[in-house]
């Protein structure tokens, strides 16, 4: 058998087909978007007043606020400052495991979680900063300052904020999350917040009720900023949580994160809306917090809108109902839906506005890299990570894949493009000459696999381990709440069997599927990757296995042992490396080298990259030019939806608990 030079394998990448975005952002600095300060006065729906402030049930607004609210700037707002009422109904395709999102709960996706938490800093809206400012906006944390040599960040939290029970925010619920969160082993926050995630030895501490002090081990790693936003730094209610955690009771970690179900009516949140109202498989129902501490320059409190739906369907469903106008909200990102989306939205008479972005959606071919037991694989998957970890093998299943053909089994049209894997096209740190593409070649493929030694020895069409083993059968896991996961995995899967290999499907509903993926289940899995690959600067540490549990396909075994290879040390080493530095062509140049590693070594098999659409409801006002459906965080932090409203004559009556507000914690519902 001849082996086969690498250089040969490697081909020239066909450049994306042009797609113009349909809307550009208009670029601004953070200080045009917000401020904190205090307003002469306040206001909020007169409903509000009359019968809960009035009654003498609620404190005047003047008084829920904090001393200096976040204070949206008119002239940043589209449309300007707007008026009380209305709802957005969202379809969602997930279900609620319950309200503990810091215990590592899922509350649905779709906007749920990031809705209901408020952040350190925040992210989603950076896609309209200048670049050359580019900095999260302060949130939670309202302004902080960083010691001469670098090392010490001091952040001052909004004073006087509350949860929307009434209860005071500050930095017990701060340090509640980083030490019994964060720092314990036993607890994986929903989207994953590790120590590393902040910096090896990074530790935080309280100085005040309202003044926290980071300590990192390296000068100025201002890129810790973003971590502090969505989804690694959304502190929960600690006045409600906290009895519930091993650390002061006697439950275990289990009945922990499962201690608030979905049923737990009117959890504090700090987010601008509070879920009163669960029905399974139907809605989920949030009236507007009233102690939310954002306000616009006029003073009226936040949110304009009264009412947010969760309708618990499928996210198919959700571009449907969204393009029809009976939902209000959507990221189209199956590409399946993509021409009766555009065709529909098109006439005249549709109730919704339709928006492309950049390529900012992306799938790859994952493979499970732990050979040392994450997961604890059978002998079976056991061999099957042992071939994981060899290049060949990883090149001969992703030059066996035809990738024009998947995409165009998506969608035919300028959408889809190849994805060699990496970060992609059209994003920043995107550099083609540091691509290495190795182009579809099944026979190569073949000659790849014969030299391994995996035979087809008993002539049945698939390939045996080396030495009379068994047919290589191997398990694909994805997630079969989107059919663009199983399409994709299904085109995989037929795409692989002229290589000789069985690959045989593990289809499992969103919330299964993520546990399998986070306790290391799958041989190998079709995922829709995260904001690491689109910014590079949001979600950094999980761009390769920096700690522990940090990354998606390789984690450490129940010893927290991680068996890296060599090039994945490489990979490593650039991510830390470009935390720590801020000049940025010395991390544009980091970035070539990753994208070189990543691409040589075939670190994820790329499948397909293309770009996605909001869809929002025509009658919606103030929702930002040029809103990316995923950039830093999705869209639903991207509009920023509490500075959302419906014009007056537009209004449309959906609300379905008028005039009331989120009643007691754990109680029946809204009041
Ligand atoms: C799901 C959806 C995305 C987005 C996110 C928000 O993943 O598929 O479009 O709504 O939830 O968390």
């Amino acid at each position: 058998m001849l082996a086969i030079p690498a250089q040969e394998l490697t081909g020239e990448l066909p450049d994306p087909p042009e797609f113009a975005a349909q809307s550009e952002p208009i670029f601004v600095s953070v200080g045009d978007i917000q401020e904190f300060k205090a307003l002469p006065e306040y206001h909020e729906p007169d409903w509000v007043t009359s019968k809960y402030v009035d009654a003498g049930t609620l404190p005047p607004v003047a008084e829920r606020l904090p001393k200096e609210p976040l204070v949206y700037k008119t002239a940043n707002m589209p449309d300007g400052i707007g008026v009380y009422g209305d709802t957005m109904r969202h379809v969602i395709g997930g279900r609620p495991e319950g309200w503990n999102y810091i215990g590592g709960q899922a509350q649905g996706w779709g906007g749920i979680d990031i809705g209901l938490s408020e952040c350190l800093t925040r992210t989603g809206p950076l896609f309209m900063i200048k670049a050359e400012e580019l900095e999260p906006l302060p949130n939670l944390a309202k302004g902080w300052e960083w010691s001469e040599d670098g090392k010490q960040l001091t952040m001052h939290l909004v004073e006087g904020a509350k949860w929307s029970d009434g209860d005071a925010f500050d930095t017990e619920d701060v340090m509640f999350y980083w030490d019994d969160h964060i720092m314990d082993p036993n607890v994986s926050p929903l989207n994953g917040g590790t120590p590393e995630t902040f910096g090896q030895g990074t530790t935080l501490e309280a100085i005040d009720a309202y003044t926290i002090k980071w300590t990192f081990q390296e000068a100025f790693p201002t890129q810790y900023l973003y971590a502090m936003a969505y989804g690694t730094f959304c502190p929960g209610p600690s006045h409600i949580l906290k009895p519930e955690h091993p650390k002061y009771s006697d439950n275990t970690y289990e009945q922990y994160k499962n201690a608030f179900p979905p049923e737990y009516m009117n959890i504090p949140v700090m987010g601008a809306w509070v879920p009163v109202e669960y029905r399974p498989d139907d809605i989920i129902v949030m009236r507007r917090n009233p102690y939310y501490w954002k306000v616009d320059e006029n003073g009226n409190q936040l949110p304009y809108l009264n009412e947010m739906h969760y309708r618990l369907s499928t996210w198919t469903d959700r571009d449907v109902q969204a393009v029809a106008g009976s939902g209000d909200f959507s990221n189209l990102e199956q590409a399946e839906s993509y021409v009766e989306a555009l065709r529909r939205s098109a006439e005249d008479s549709a109730p919704a506005r339709l928006q492309f972005g950049a390529r900012t959606i992306g799938y790859a071919l994952q493979m499970n890299l732990s050979g040392n037991g994450w997961g604890e694989p059978d002998d079976r998957a056991q061999s099957v990570r042992d071939l994981n970890r060899n290049l060949d093998f990883r090149k001969a299943v992703s030059i066996a894949l035809d990738r024009q053909r998947l995409g165009e089994s998506l969608v035919r049209g300028p959408f889809t493009a190849i994805y060699p894997g990496g970060l992609y096209a059209g994003t920043t740190y995107y550099d083609k000459a540091s691509t290495v593409y190795y182009p579809f070649n099944l026979e190569a493929a073949n000659g790849l696999l014969d030299g391994l030694g995996l035979a087809d020895t008993d002539a049945n069409g698939v390939r045996n381990f080396p030495d009379g083993g068994a047919d290589v059968e191997i398990t694909l896991l994805a997630n079969s709440d989107y059919g663009t996961d199983t399409n994709l995995a299904e085109g995989v899967m037929a795409q692989l069997e002229p290589l000789g290999l069985r690959v045989i499907a593990n289809f499992q509903s969103g919330t299964a599927r993520d546990d399998m993926a986070a306790a290391g289940q799958f041989d190998w899995q079709v995922a829709r990757q995260g904001a690491e690959l689109v910014s590079v600067v949001q979600g950094t540490a999980a761009l390769a296995p920096t700690g522990p549990r940090i990354h998606t396909f390789h984690r450490a075994n129940a010893d927290g042992e991680l068996d890296l290879l060599p090039f994945e040390e490489e990979l490593v080493a650039l991510v830390n490396k470009f935390v720590t530095t801020s000049d940025n062509a010395e991390r544009a140049d980091i970035m070539k080298q990753y994208q070189r590693i990543f691409t040589e070594n075939v670190y994820s098999v790329g499948l397909t990259q293309y770009p996605g659409a909001l869809i929002i409801n025509k009658r919606f006002a103030n929702i930002p030019a040029g809103s990316p459906i995923m950039m830093f965080n999705w869209a639903e932090d991207n509009i920023i939806r509490e500075r959302v409203f419906v014009p007056e004559d537009r209004q449309g009556s959906y609300e379905l608990h008028p005039e009331t507000l989120p009643g007691e914690p754990g109680g029946a519902g809204p009041v």
